[in-house]
């Protein structure tokens, strides 16, 4: 790693409410507890970054929201969440070991989360991320796409190289979510071509297992790599494994409700986003499939050629809410929030650590309105 990039890296603190985005209600003990396992997991993922080819690491660093496009270090920049690396860590200490066990973990997850959404850009068309251009945007297509190949093959280099007894089942769980995701991903890609009413089209079920496999198995496989690096049996793992699966079904609604009513100041996406560029969405599928005439509407109007511009998208957005979508997205994201937190009672975990995936959950959920 540089030593400009390990300088970004020296935790200041400054840029972690911008970045964690939770500063309120729930948000701040768990923008406490998203801090404390960034700054864990922070050294180690630096240097992973660093044994990138420089110009692979460069767009790594910009993804990664370390650095700008002309790869100085952005200290106030566009760093994520680190969910991921945070389920690993909390994963690891709920089944009562040292947070530190599931470093390696926690960094193969965020370098496949990062991965994924810098080639997801470019199959989406989309152009901003976190307020910034997507990686393709800011390096074109072709370096995006052999930086998000880096990423993958950093990610599960990290995991193989991991010391101790349980290193082999960590890789085959990430290789098996890495498939999993993929799988996801395609039935999303797919889901595009299909009509909006009638035969072959999408319904919410679909939808869901679409959204458990793109979203859910990697936030499951976080909270599984943590608690296999640290020595849980197999029934405390795959307990946890499906508490993150829910989780990421209900991040995924949230995402789309946030997708069409989000602040763009929040978001970084511009409003209406998601109807704007047709995107089948959770609101939509289960607007349309609860049918009556805001449903007729809707489908007549997504049907129609061309681009929906912003009048038409914001139309759209009223129609999805008069026919229930937004309501039925919402009652989705709790339904699996309630689901996760069920599954996490039903097995014995050190209580802290219990306590701060509860919060977790229940900020992530907070987010959308
Ligand atoms: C991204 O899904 C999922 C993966 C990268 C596997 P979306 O396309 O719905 O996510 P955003 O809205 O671009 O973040
Ligand atoms: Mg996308
Ligand atoms: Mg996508």
């Amino acid at each position: 790693m540089s030593s400009s990039l390990s300088s970004v890296y020296s935790p200041s603190g400054s840029a972690d409410a911008a970045a964690t985005g939770v500063a309120h209600g729930h948000g701040a003990a768990v923008g406490g507890v998203l801090k404390r396992c960034r700054e864990l997991v922070r050294p180690s993922l630096v240097e992973a970054v660093g044994r990138l080819h420089p110009w692979t690491g460069e767009m790594a660093a910009y993804a990664l929201g370390w650095s700008d496009a002309a790869g100085t270090p952005d200290p106030g920049g566009s760093e994520g969440k680190g969910v991921r690396q945070a389920l690993a860590v909390l994963g690891a200490e709920a089944v009562g070991a040292d947070g530190g066990v599931a470093v390696a973990g926690a960094v193969a997850v965020e370098l496949v989360h990062t991965f994924s959404l810098l080639h997801d850009d470019i199959m989406d068309g989309d152009g901003l991320r976190r307020q910034r251009p997507a990686v393709w945007k800011a390096y074109g297509t072709g370096p995006a796409v052999l930086a998000g190949d880096a990423l993958l093959a950093l990610a599960v280099q990290c995991l193989a190289e991991a010391p101790g007894p349980w290193t082999g089942e960590a890789v085959r769980r990430l290789s098996g979510t890495l498939n999993t995701l993929v799988h996801g991903q395609a039935e999303d890609l797919r889901f595009e071509r299909r009509p909006w009413s009638g035969a072959g089209a999408v319904d919410p079920g679909q939808y869901r297992s679409m959204a458990e496999g793109k979203t859910g198995s990697l936030l499951g496989c976080a909270i599984a790599l943590g608690a296999v690096l640290g020595g849980a049996p197999a029934g405390t793992v795959a307990v946890l494994e499906q508490a993150g699966r829910h989780l990421g079904v209900a991040f995924q609604a949230v995402d789309d409700l946030l997708g069409i009513w989000g602040e763009p100041a929040v978001t970084g996406k511009p409003v209406h986003g998601d109807l704007r560029l047709r995107k089948k969405t959770y609101p939509v599928l289960a607007a349309l499939a609860g049918g009556g005439p805001a449903a007729r509407e809707l489908a007549v109007l997504l049907e129609a050629p061309g681009l929906l511009d912003g009048a038409a998208a914001a139309h759209a957005a009223m129609l999805v809410e008069e026919a229930g979508g937004r309501a039925a997205a919402r009652e989705e994201a709790r339904r699996h929030l309630d689901a996760a937190r069920r599954g996490l009672r039903g097995v014995s975990l050190a209580r802290g650590a219990a306590e701060d995936l509860d919060a977790l959950l229940a900020c992530l959920l907070d987010r959308s309105w």
